[in-house]
Parts: structure tokens; sequence; C-alpha cells
């Protein structure tokens, strides 16, 4: 028997600076959902930044933070989740999301995203020597992870406010409220 799959939040996947905090708070307004960052909350939860914790504790000590915030998201509904961009690189953040969200990945290309985050200084992963080569590089591993996302929205194509429309619609699509509706 298939596992039953029930909508009750959105999700947003994808890339650093693709525009998931953005765009997610829009359609949270748009859906009257509660907008939720999973790094924010992990900050709030752990009183210092994501830098922070990368220097101090190290990526994995964030990873695991990362996880743990994922799973307790589960239990709730009418939310619309922005996820940093490497938490579905795990597969068990990934399974969890997808049992009670829609997944959506906005997808830019490596040079769009360098260029909206080159001046930005609060992503660990992109702070080197060469931030563009470790966007391609990190970019091509993730890709065909992000590409199992249930909807891909190019946001290279698109306005902020197309975007935010494809992406509401395509929520509307499958979402099912909260008291569910059996699979046939
Ligand atoms: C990361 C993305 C960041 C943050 C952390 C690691 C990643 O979130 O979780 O710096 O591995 O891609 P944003 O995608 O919101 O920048």
């Amino acid at each position: 028997m298939a596992t039953r799959r029930i909508i009750r939040n959105l999700a947003l996947v994808g890339f650093m600076g693709s525009g998931k905090s953005t765009v997610g708070r829009l359609v949270a307004q748009d859906l009257e959902f509660q907008f939720v960052d999973t790094d924010s909350l992990i900050e709030e939860k752990a009183g210092i930044s994501i830098a922070e914790i990368f220097a101090t504790e190290g990526e994995e000590a964030f990873r695991q933070l990362e996880r743990g915030m994922i799973l307790e998201l589960a239990k709730k509904d009418k939310l619309v989740i922005a996820t940093g961009g490497g938490a579905i690189m795990n597969p068990e953040n990934f399974a969890s999301l997808k049992s009670h969200a829609l997944v959506i990945c906005l997808w830019a290309n490596a040079e769009s995203i360098h260029e909206r985050t080159k001046h930005q200084t609060h992503r660990p992963l992109l702070q080197g020597e060469d931030p563009l080569g470790a966007i391609r590089t990190m970019l091509v591993e993730r890709e065909p992870v992000y590409k199992q996302a249930d909807v891909i929205v190019n946001t290279e194509l698109r306005s902020q406010r197309e975007v935010i429309a494809q992406v509401r619609h395509q929520f509307e699509e499958s979402y099912e409220g909260t008291s569910g509706r059996a699979e046939s």
C-alpha cells in the first residue's frame, strides 16, 4: 500500500540565494500561513548565528541542529517553511518534509546566485577565496537532489511576482487542508 501523503505545509528548498525566504514570506502572507525559516529557528534556539555555529562547533553540529528542527516542523500545519540550502542533502530531512509538505525548489544558476550573494557575509560556505567556484561545485553536487522536489520553479525566467504566483498556484493544487483526503 502506498504511503498516504497529506500536504499540510509548503516547504521551499533550493540553493543559497535562490529567494526562499523572500518568496516564502510573501507566499505565507497570501495563504495566511505562518512563515518559518529553519536557519532563523536554529539561531533562536542556539542563541548564536549560523556563522558562529559553523565557526565554533563546525558544520556537522549545525547539520544536527538543522535535522532536529526539520523533524519538529513535521508536527505542525499551515506553515511556509524556508529551508537552508543544504537541508535536503540529508535524505531523512527530505523524506520528513515530503511527508507533510509540498516541496518546491527555487532554481537559479551559479552566476545569478553569485550575483545575489556576493556582498553578503552571513553564509559561511560562501566566504572562501573563490565563492563562484564553490557555488558551481556545490550546485553540481546538489542539483540531482534539488531536482527531486515536487515542483521546480526557475527563478531566472520569471519576475519575483511570477515566482510567487507560480508557487502559490502549485501549492493550492495540492493542499488538502488540515483534515486530509484519502489517496485513491
Ligand atoms: C547552507 C545554506 C544556508 C545555511 C547554512 C548552510 C547550505 O541557508 O543553512 O549557511 O549548506 O547551503 P540559506 O540557503 O538560507 O542561505
